[in-house]
This record gives structure tokens, C-alpha cells and sequence, in this order.
């Protein structure tokens, strides 16, 4: 049976938003009109919608390695465009792209 979905909320935002797991955190988002993550290519390319996860289960697609090394990996940097949630999740957004994470 399909799960109704999981709740997504951005550090330092009240929203929360429902996103299915057969969905992208990036589609689940874009859903609800949320303008917090930049939307690019929506393949794993480009990596403007880079996040990091501070709660919760994900799986994630193919993403290239030029914009989450294996280190960023570790520390849960992922591509919200190639991220799927298995459980309910808190994520951070890179503001302005001006590399200071919360
Ligand atoms: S939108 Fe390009 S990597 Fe996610």
C-alpha cells in the first residue's frame, strides 16, 4: 500500500510540506509553491537544488559527484531533484548559495 507521504520541513521556515516517497523532495516541494530550493535541471545535474539533511531516512538517484563529493555525502549533502524520503525529514537549504549552512 502506497504511504500517503511524509512531512518535509526547512530549518528555519514553518512550513511543512507532504512529499510521497515515489516522489523528489524537489517535486514535493515545488507542489506546495515552496521557493526555498532552487529548481534547475531535475536530473542530478546541475546542482542548484543542493540541501542537507539534519533529520530522517532518504534514498537518493544518480547524482554527479562534481556537486556532492563523497564527503558532502557523508554529511548528508544531497540533490533535492534525486532525493526520496523514507521517513519524516528536517532540511537545510543553501541561502544565496553563499556556501554558509545552518
Ligand atoms: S535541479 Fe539540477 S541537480 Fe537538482
Amino acid at each position: 500500500m502506497m504511504n500517503k507521504g511524509f512531512q518535509i520541513s526547512i530549518q528555519g521556515s514553518d512550513k511543512i510540506v507532504t512529499c510521497r516517497e515515489d516522489e523528489s523532495l524537489l517535486s514535493g516541494l515545488a507542489r506546495y509553491g515552496q521557493k526555498e530550493v532552487p529548481a534547475g535541471c531535475r536530473q542530478g545535474g546541475c546542482g542548484v537544488c543542493k540541501i542537507r539533511v539534519l533529520k530522517g531516512e532518504f534514498e537518493t538517484g544518480k547524482m554527479s559527484i562534481k556537486h556532492v563529493s563523497a564527503m558532502e555525502k557523508d554529511m548528508n549533502f544531497t540533490l533535492a531533484c534525486k532525493t526520496f524520503p523514507k521517513s519524516d525529514m528536517v532540511i537545510t537549504v543553501n541561502i544565496k548559495g553563499d556556501r554558509k549552512w545552518q
